[in-house]
């Protein structure tokens, strides 16, 4: 596939919406009031983080990329909606006034982190409802979905979008949360890490006790495939007719934070663009490669995909 045919790909990225914060400071006294540091702020920096990073790779490999998720009515999900117009991201960012954005918030002195402040609560039923019709409406202009799933609750109707998904014959790729793997059932592709793998199916001991368990995962949620990412150890893919593996080919790590969402949303661009799963697997691949030798959580863009 050519690269510009990249840009033609429709890619709609559904869930856990977050903002990533850093607040850099000097530390130089202990607090009168406790005995805590007191931190000086002197630079912040904020990047889209969750699903809304997912968006943001999908971008930045050229797709003509939508994010649907739920945010706050509040200062940080301004500044959300303000970084996905600069990124010409199509935002349809329900603003739920009961919630707070989902903010995770460091607190950096003396080159380390001292303290991390998350903020999050669930969405509204309301407000969930409201999504779910708007994702229905969204599907007919989108060629993939991806649905990234971090347990904050904005994709409580998995399920139900999955079910109108394939009922329009979507690809729907799905990045995986929790105890219960059972709502993502009739997705395309699911693309757990090992941990998230290891809390559904059981630790494994062999190589052959893991696929076995992943191909009896995969055949019981009836998916297309079931994409292992194991950080240093690159991933596998497993299909009806192989377990695939594919080396890491990271020549430097720098950061490994967010390397999952841009595999899947190179994933969801490849096969977008046509290509078959073990191609689209292999360029994720790489991209997981490239992204982890970039500091923050980075994206990569189409030319050094294809260099
Ligand atoms: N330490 C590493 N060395 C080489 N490649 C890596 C490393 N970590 C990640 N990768 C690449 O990135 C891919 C995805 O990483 P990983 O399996 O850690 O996903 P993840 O746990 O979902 O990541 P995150 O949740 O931080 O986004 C791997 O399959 C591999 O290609
Ligand atoms: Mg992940």
């Amino acid at each position: 596939m050519i690269p510009t045919a990249l840009s033609a790909t429709r890619i709609l990225v559904v869930g856990d919406v977050m903002l990533d914060r850093y607040w850099f400071g000097e530390v130089s006294r202990i607090s009168p009031e406790a005995p805590v540091p007191i931190v000086r702020i002197e630079r912040r920096e904020e990047r889209l983080g969750g699903a809304a990073n997912v968006a943001r790779n999908a971008a930045a490999l050229g797709a003509q990329t939508g994010l649907l998720g739920v945010v706050g009515q509040d200062e940080a999900g301004n500044a959300v909606e303000h970084m996905l117009a600069d990124l010409k991201i199509d935002s349809y960012l329900n603003r739920d006034a009961a919630i707070s954005t989902i903010i995770k918030l460091r607190v950096i002195g003396r080159q380390q982190q001292l303290l991390r402040v998350d903020f999050e609560e669930p969405p509204t039923d309301t407000v969930l409802r409201d999504k779910l019709t708007r994702f229905n409406a969204l599907l007919p202009e989108y060629d993939v979905i991806v649905l990234s799933d971090y347990a904050k609750g904005s994709l409580v109707n998995v399920a139900e979008m999955i079910a109108s998904a394939k009922r329009l014959g979507k690809r729907i790729l799905v990045d995986p949360k929790g105890d219960d793997f059972s709502p993502y059932a009739g997705a395309s592709v699911l693309t757990p890490n090992k941990s998230e793998l290891k809390r559904i199916v059981g630790a494994w001991k062999t190589e052959a006790e893991l696929t076995a368990k992943a191909q009896r995962l995969r055949i019981a949620l009836g998916l297309e495939a079931l994409l292992l990412t194991r950080s240093d150890e690159g991933m596998t893919l497993y299909t009806e007719q192989e377990a695939l593996h594919f080396p890491a080919m990271a020549r430097e790590v720098y950061d490994v934070s967010g390397a999952g969402d841009t595999v899947i949303a190179t994933m969801a661009i490849m096969l977008g663009g046509g290509m078959s799963l073990p191609d689209a697997v292999s360029f994720a691949n790489r991209a997981g490669g490239i992204v982890v030798g970039k500091l923050g959580t980075a994206t990569v863009t189409k030319e050094e995909l294809f260099l």
